[in-house]
């Protein structure tokens, strides 16, 4: 016999559960509407306008920015050991070769962007779509002209003329900025010419290798160096600081521009972990973009991806031609670029 009490009571149970599913199925969503959304940044940059940029992407998408700040290659690791469960959504970080490490590494998704293709020129941007550069740095020649004659310096391979002997100073091996210099010659030159020339730097440089621009900056306009090579921003940092003796030997120095000059770049990509990845992108394209992207060159004396900007203290500097040489190719020759060092006794 059927128990018609029982299968009753168990059709109003069911319809009990499903409504209770259904309600908390709809809350649930609803919660998922309503939080606000978050993007988490782990930077390798660290200056406070930054952060002005990050409150006005709130301010126009409703996306809060949380920030990590932290030295490159230990972000890099962070994320590495973290793996799928890292928070980090967004990945910013300085300079090609370490780009590529990351990407090596399958730290980044590739993501596909009409807006970051238009804004982030082509050889400043993974051509797998995985990291897009925000600003633009060079890596000109600095000389104090009381030791050395500008005039002789029309490009990275008249550092090793005689004239130079014992007056060079050197950023050393370690530095990313080394290597990805002599990754450039590397792509432009090819091997044997750049073996060549990283001979006769170190046969030219004085004492031993710095490992810091800002010493070697500082070095040259004290006349302790005659030249050297180190990126445009910490020589704009020391002219404009608040350290008056700094400012002083800054003066000192004058930036010739090899031609082509080394180029290199800030950039970011969104995480494979990120739970956020469409928010990530849209933080990506808000900085790439023209107006922003000012900004975030201005934050550290650096260059926007296109043009010159509107920074008095680098338009003193002149303008350059920039090596064609693209950040893929930087990162790709970087191994090669750091035996061929190892080799010549670059310390
Ligand atoms: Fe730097």
């Amino acid at each position: 016999m059927i128990n018609t009490n029982r299968l009753r009571n168990g059709a109003r149970a069911a319809a009990i559960a499903l409504g209770l599913f259904s309600i908390t199925g709809i809350l649930g969503m609803a919660q998922a509407q309503n939080r606000p959304q978050e993007v988490n940044v782990f930077s390798g940059r660290h200056y406070n306008t930054d952060k002005e940029l990050y409150a006005e992407f709130t301010r126009r998408t409703g996306i809060k920015v949380n920030l990590l700040e932290g030295k490159d290659d230990e972000l890099i690791q962070r994320l590495k050991s973290e793996g799928r469960n890292s928070k980090a959504d967004l990945l910013v970080l300085v300079d090609a070769a370490r780009l590529y490490r990351a990407q090596e590494d399958n730290l980044f998704r590739p993501i596909r962007s009409a807006e970051l293709n238009k804004d982030v020129p082509a050889n400043l941007r993974d051509p797998g779509g995985r990291w897009f550069a925000l600003t633009r740095r060079a890596r000109p020649v600095m000389v104090n002209t009381a030791q050395v004659n500008p005039n002789l310096i029309r490009t990275y391979a008249d550092l090793t003329r005689p004239e130079l002997k014992g007056k060079l100073c050197l950023r050393n091996r370690a530095s990313v900025y080394s290597q990805s210099l002599v990754a450039d010659e590397l792509v432009r030159r090819g091997a044997p010419s750049t073996r060549r020339w990283v001979e006769g730097l170190v046969a030219n440089r004085k004492g031993s290798f710095y490992t810091s621009d800002t010493t070697m900056v500082r070095a040259v306009g004290q006349g302790q160096c005659g030249a050297t090579i180190a990126n445009q921003y910490y020589l704009a940092r020391m002219l404009r600081g608040d350290n008056a003796a700094d400012r002083e030997a800054a003066k000192k120095v004058r930036v010739v521009w090899p031609n082509p000059t080394h180029v290199n770049v800030t950039a970011g990509g969104v995480t494979q972990s990120s739970r956020n990845p469409e928010g990530a992108r849209r933080l990506l394209e808000f900085l790439a973009s023209p107006t922003s992207g000012e900004g975030y060159a201005a934050a550290n004396n650096e260059y926007p991806l296109k043009g010159w900007g509107n920074n008095p203290t680098l338009k003193a500097f002149g303008t350059f031609k920039s090596s064609p040489v693209s950040m893929e190719q930087l990162g790709r020759r970087n191994r090669e670029a750091v035996q061929l060092m190892t080799q010549a006794g670059w310390q």
